[in-house]
């Protein structure tokens, strides 16, 4: 028995040494995900339970607004269930982590962040617009709306220091940005490009390029690929919505992301689901705007990076019904979360359009309300990351015809932009290194 099996060995070995391709393609033939995985999550807007009740002023203000406030916490819990089913190697936080700011949120999204780590998937933060000095932060009481504290830059490093600024390697003296080594076939250059409160929109200082080339140097010596984060769009990611939307200084950054070989820079603030692509010299740089997570599909984003193979980035939807259930909560909108969260979106993050319609005086009544659909699905679609010819079923809408007939307005020129985007599918993009 015992010289039969040494037989057989022997047979394996003198194959592989009489077919030594088989042993590389076997070495390098190591699939996406084998390697490293990370997920990206944007525009939590985070909002502490203790800053709200179920009273007047807390409704209406989230009725006024996009996002649903009141389920940030189950969000978070969802997500964080997600993390703890599929173990990925790491997790990054693309900014505006909590809703106005106020130091409590920051505090309570601090300790969820330490119960994630806790699971093994180290977690990394930067901060958005919403995040630092807010004058807005507030709290709710009955019908009346009060001011909460809220946190400094100091207090940012000193709350969040566990989720990137205590271990970083390298950090940026003029902004909170930071470089982490979190192994060594990746580093994260975490970027922050806000300004100073109250200013929405982004930029990255000329100290901090310079000091991004002294990162970029080190990566290039060591060999290791960096992957950029930051809160605000690097290039463009609309035709129309822009301003305070793009980094004041796209130019001179995209041309400092190529020359540090970077292909790929994770963003949010725009809260569209949304890649766009650059290039220069033969080389080509993307950017991938997740969309916000508390906003209809609620999702997030998982970047598989595999030096051998490339990248492939997807999203991924909380299933919050599956939750409800789970935990036995008895609440009808979680239950029914999909319909629910998609009317809302429909209702409070397509009102501009509506009013726009309202205002067609060529359109009937009913003819209205049938533009009115058919726009609002289309946003729906857009902000979840579809465009072109993934709308095809609702360009044969009545709704659709009706638009198309109607003179040139705002809201056919917002539509039409939705259908002659840079790709169709947003939710999903390969990059094969051997192409
Ligand atoms: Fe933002």
């Amino acid at each position: 028995m015992k010289k039969t099996i040494l037989l057989i060995l022997v047979c394996i070995i003198i194959f592989f040494l009489v077919n030594p391709d088989i042993i590389s393609q076997m070495a390098f033939k190591i699939k996406f995900g084998d390697d490293l995985i990370l997920y990206v999550v944007s525009d939590l807007h985070y909002l502490s339970e203790k800053l709200y009740d179920n009273g007047e002023a807390f409704n209406k203000y989230v009725e006024s607004g996009d996002k649903l406030l009141q389920y940030t916490e189950v969000f978070l819990n969802v997500f964080k269930e997600k993390v703890l089913e599929n173990k990925p190697d790491f997790v990054v936080f693309a900014g505006d982590l909590t809703s106005n700011g106020s130091k409590v949120s920051h505090m309570d999204l601090s300790d969820k962040l330490s119960e994630i780590e806790d699971s093994g998937t180290k977690v990394y933060v930067i901060p958005g617009n919403h995040d630092l000095n807010n004058t807005r932060s507030i709290y709710f009481d009955k019908e009346e709306v009060h001011r909460s504290e809220n946190i400094s830059n100091e207090d940012f490093v000193d709350i969040y220091g566990q989720f990137g600024y205590n271990e970083a390697a390298f950090r940026d003296k003029e902004s909170l940005s930071y470089l982490a080594k979190p192994n060594d076939k990746v580093w994260l250059l975490m970027l922050d490009s806000t300004k100073p409160y109250p200013y929405s929109g982004g930029r990255l200082e000329k100290s901090t390029l310079e000091w991004v080339k002294e990162c970029s140097n080190l990566a290039k010596e060591e060999d290791v690929k960096m992957i950029a984060v930051m809160h605000h769009s690097l290039v463009d990611h609309s035709k129309i919505i822009n301003f305070n939307y793009t980094i004041d200084n796209s130019k001179e950054v995209v041309e400092l992301m190529h020359k540090s070989d970077i292909d790929i820079v994770l963003t949010g603030h725009i809260h569209l689901q949304d890649i766009k692509s650059n290039e220069y010299e033969g080389r080509t740089l993307y950017d991938i705007s997740t969309s916000c997570i508390s906003i209809y599909p609620h999702q997030f984003g998982q970047l598989s990076y595999s030096p051998w193979e490339g990248y492939e980035y997807k999203t991924m939807k909380l299933n919050m019904e599956e939750y409800a259930k789970t935990n036995n909560m008895k609440n009808e909108s979680l239950e029914k979360f999909e319909v629910y969260s998609e009317n809302f979106f429909k209702v409070n993050c397509c009102k501009n359009q509506k009013n726009c319609v309202e205002d067609i005086e060529s359109l009937s009544e009913d003819e209205k309300a049938k533009v009115v659909e058919t726009v609002s699905e289309m946003n729906k679609m857009y902000f979840a990351g579809y465009r072109n010819e993934a709308l095809n079923k609702i360009t044969e809408t009545e709704g659709f015809k009706l638009l198309e007939s109607i003179e040139d307005c705002p809201v056919k020129r917002y539509a039409m932009a939705i259908l002659n985007d840079e790709r169709a599918d947003n939710n999903i993009l390969i990059i094969n290194f051997a192409e």
